[in-house]
């Protein structure tokens, strides 16, 4: 089973990449062969909107994008992990996902994408209360839901700011572990239930 890892944050080596990282190596330590991307290193156009991709299913105007697209395509799971940006994903990861109206006729909106399994971490500064890591997360599961996929897992986590300030968390780098691990299991094991495991820090 393959699993495409989505590391949608701008800082290498910050709080999003060492949080997905720990998910990577649960996936793998369950038997998954995991592909990482980095948003941030592919350089992405925007979406024109041009709809040329209705017919042709894959990017005509801005081919750099469509190795990603590829990746997703042949993978039976996605990890994808956001940081928090103004209460919404980052740039990089909205810009991705413009892309997948490739993944779907638009016309009627029927997927061709369908039956995923997907894992959903975001980290957002703010404390708790604002609810944000969950607002990006739940943005996420939407376009995930929409195009037919099963989201099995989902880790908001909240008040991390400095860059890689959550490798002092061991609870929650173990969270994204387990994250990985059940992503993987409902890649082998055709689960499709959705939860909100693991939670994360409170503050
Ligand atoms: C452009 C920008 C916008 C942000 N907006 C929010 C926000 O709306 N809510 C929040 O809690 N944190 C916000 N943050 C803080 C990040 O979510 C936080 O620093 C997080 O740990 C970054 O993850 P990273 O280390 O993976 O980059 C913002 C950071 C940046 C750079």
């Amino acid at each position: 089973m393959k699993i495409v890892a989505i590391m949608g944050s701008a800082r290498s080596r910050g709080n999003t990449d060492l949080l997905l990282d720990s998910a990577i190596a649960g996936a793998k330590d369950a038997g998954a062969e995991v592909e990482k991307v980095v948003l941030h290193e592919l350089n992405m156009d925007f979406c024109d909107g041009c709809y040329s991709c209705a017919r042709a299913s894959y990017c005509v105007k801005h081919p750099t994008v469509n190795g990603i697209l590829e990746k997703i395509r042949a993978a039976d799971g996605i990890i994808m992990a956001s940081p928090a940006w103004w209460f919404s994903v980052s740039s990089h990861v909205k810009t991705l996902i413009d892309h997948w109206i490739c993944f779907c006729d638009p016309a009627t909106w029927e997927s061709r994408i369908p039956g995923k399994k997907v894992g959903l971490i975001s980290v957002a500064a703010m404390p708790k209360t604002e609810g944000v890591a969950e607002k990006v997360i739940a943005y996420m599961a939407s376009v995930c839901e929409w195009l037919g996929m099963s989201v099995v897992a989902r880790m908001p986590v909240y008040g991390m700011n400095l860059r890689g300030e959550v490798i002092n968390h061991p609870d929650l780098m173990r969270g994204a572990n387990q994250l990985g691990q059940r992503v993987a299991l409902a890649c082998k094991n055709g689960a499709a239930q959705s939860s909100p495991f693991p939670v994360g820090r409170s503050q």
